[in-house]
């Protein structure tokens, strides 16, 4: 089953805020909600809140009550610029909204008729193919990704960046996958993933169903892991990866990436080429969101609270590991190498 889908009219996505504990899916009739569905984390992960977001323009269209088609193409703007601001970081997210939009106006520019229901089911055709396109991608990085990887090894592996961060598949988890399907026996050490714990609830999910054997680590002990030579391999995704090759991904990826540097291991982030942000020249210009501290205090420890009730805390959702940390870029055009600011030019079409 797909994370992000459209089914009679309505766009559903599994509810990714309660699992392992229960698998609900919930449907959608309204832009708004969407855009709300992606702030609270019922979807997460760059390429799924894309194509949720991408799913949300399609929504927007049949709530539009506008008989004309000027009319339409105003309110479709309108909810754009709501879903393009429902998270920061992850430029997948404006990326989809947008290309969505030049598709409505190279459409337009062609003489695309003005037939306001073949706007509306243009607009959804395009949020299919972008989510089809996903799930293609996905499987084409897994098999470049995979090449990476040998028999025997273990690798660490930080947040969710599975099925669930995208349509289907996978990025950093899916090259995992490809590689245990193609026979190699590989252990994966699954970072917790502090404080939402995508590692924890859903990596390790994923990976029961998979097969692929795993062990949930607390992410402050990947260094003793790596230091010990009892894991070969890093790998994790990305949410917006600048120009110059720093990447944005998940808080705790820089110090996993520092850990993995300083005792040789290589490590890799696995990226769909629009999570590559050519308009930023490095990682410090990537915006990074603060979520709410709630994520960090409001977990308990044998049925009692972590931290005292008056206790403060801060939230950054995403850190930047900087590109001279990075042993190579998993895209779907190959594996990119250093010095990545030339070396994008091969991948990016
Ligand atoms: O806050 P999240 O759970 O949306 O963060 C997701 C990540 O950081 C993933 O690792 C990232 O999206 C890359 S994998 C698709």
């Amino acid at each position: 089953m797909r994370t992000v889908f459209w089914e009679n009219n309505e766009l559903k996505m599994i509810d990714q805020r309660i699992l392992p504990a229960r698998f609900e899916v919930v449907s959608y009739h309204a832009h708004k909600d969407v855009a709300f569905a992606i702030t609270d984390m019922v979807v997460r992960g760059a390429p799924a809140i894309g194509a949720a977001a991408a799913f949300g323009l399609a929504l927007a269209g049949h709530e539009s009550a506008s008989t004309s088609s000027d009319g339409l193409l105003a309110d479709l703007k309108t909810a754009a610029t709501l879903l393009k601001s429902s998270r920061p970081t992850a430029v997948n997210l404006a990326w989809a909204v947008d290309r969505i939009l030049l598709a409505l106006s190279q459409r337009e520019r062609a003489g695309g008729e003005g037939d306001i229901d073949l706007i509306r089911q243009f607009v959804l055709d395009e949020a299919q193919k972008l989510a089809d396109e996903d799930v293609e991608i996905n499987k084409r990085m897994a098999e470049h990704g995979a090449a990476l990887i040998n028999d025997g090894d273990t690798i660490i592996h930080h947040c969710n960046t599975g099925a669930l961060a995208t349509v289907d598949w996978g990025t950093a988890l899916g090259v995992i996958r490809t590689a245990h399907e193609q026979g190699k026996r590989i252990h994966v050490l699954v970072d917790e993933t502090r404080p939402r714990l995508q590692g924890a609830r859903l990596t390790a999910w994923e990976l029961e169903q998979y097969g692929i054997p795993y062990e949930i680590i607390s992410d402050n002990m990947s260094g003793y892991f790596l230091k010990a030579g009892q894991a070969q391999k890093v790998f994790f995704g990305a949410d917006r990866v600048a120009a110059n090759g720093d990447v944005a991904n998940k808080i705790g990826t820089y110090m996993l990436a520092l850990a993995a540097f300083d005792n040789g291991i290589p490590a890799y982030s696995v990226v769909p080429t629009s999570t590559i942000d050519l308009s930023l020249a490095h990682g410090g210009l990537i915006p990074i969101e603060e979520r709410n501290t709630d994520e960090v205090l409001g977990i308990q420890f044998h049925g009692e609270p972590i931290a005292p009730k008056n206790a403060r805390a801060r939230n950054p959702a995403f850190d930047v590991t900087p590109n001279r940390l990075l042993s190579g870029i998993v895209t779907e055009n190959g594996v990119v190498y250093p010095p990545f600011d030339v070396n994008f030019a091969k991948v990016i079409r």
